[in-house]
């Protein structure tokens, strides 16, 4: 037992992971989307599921594949990963938001294509629900919450204030103002926050690399 426990720290562990970006549909042949390109949350789905987790992958529209046995659900909108998430979240130990949820979608969905007519189209979007936020004010004492923090500029704050305000226990700040860090990219330029709000700076690295680092941080804090 203690030989599994060393060689799979996580065996035994319901992992949740989510990839990939949100796609909103604005009619029935073109949606919002974004960058998101979800090699970040499949590499991490792969390194929890070789670290002997049973992980369950919640992903938006990607090109990527999964290398290690987990059971995958495939999901287009914020709405769809809303429902997907609350539907596995309860029973998982640990649950890892990397997806890239659409912050706004269109208030409403054109049942037939919009044809071009005038110079300018203004479209009406709404707020999408927090998924995480969502999960973090549903979060059980011994359940494990990690999230994303994409920036910009003033980084370290923003970061800070979303393992404040969404309840987590880590956050990952993920800068887009480091080259070589981000969306399309092969590689990521990490620094993560705990709960007391220490600080843990990484180099640029691959991203599977970057989620071995993840892991190992989430070891470090698992019960
Ligand atoms: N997130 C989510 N549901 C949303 C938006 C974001 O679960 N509707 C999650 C992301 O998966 C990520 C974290 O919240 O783990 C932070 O996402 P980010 O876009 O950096 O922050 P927001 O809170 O959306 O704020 P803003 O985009 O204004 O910086
Ligand atoms: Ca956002």
């Amino acid at each position: 037992n203690n030989a599994i426990k060393y060689t799979l720290p996580l065996f035994g562990k319901k992992v949740m992971v989510t990839a990939g970006p949100t796609y909103e549909a604005i009619d029935p042949v073109r949606f919002i989307g974004n960058h998101s390109s979800g090699k970040m949350g499949f590499a991490m789905a792969d390194e929890l599921a070789k670290l002997g987790a049973d992980v369950t992958l919640i992903t938006g529209p990607t090109a990527q594949k999964e290398n290690q046995t987990l059971l995958r659900i495939d999901v287009v909108s914020a709405q769809q990963m809303l429902e997907a998430c609350t539907s596995v979240f309860f029973e998982a130990d640990i649950t890892i938001m990397c997806a890239a949820v659409a912050d706004y979608r269109p208030k409403e969905i054109a049942n037939q294509k919009i044809k071009k007519q005038a110079d300018s189209l203004v479209l009406e979007l709404e707020k999408t629900v927090d998924i995480l936020a969502t999960l973090g004010r549903n979060k059980k004492e011994n359940q494990i919450l990690v999230g994303f923090a994409l920036e910009t500029h003033d980084e370290e704050n923003y970061a800070k204030g979303k393992l404040e305000k969404k309840n987590l226990d880590l956050v990952v700040l993920n800068s887009l103002n480091d080259n070589g860090a981000g969306f399309k990219s092969d590689t990521n330029k990490i620094t993560i926050f705990n709960k007391a709000l220490e600080r843990t700076v990484f180099e640029m690295k691959s991203k599977t690399e970057v989620a071995k680092d993840i892991c190992m941080a989430i070891l470090k804090i698992s019960k």
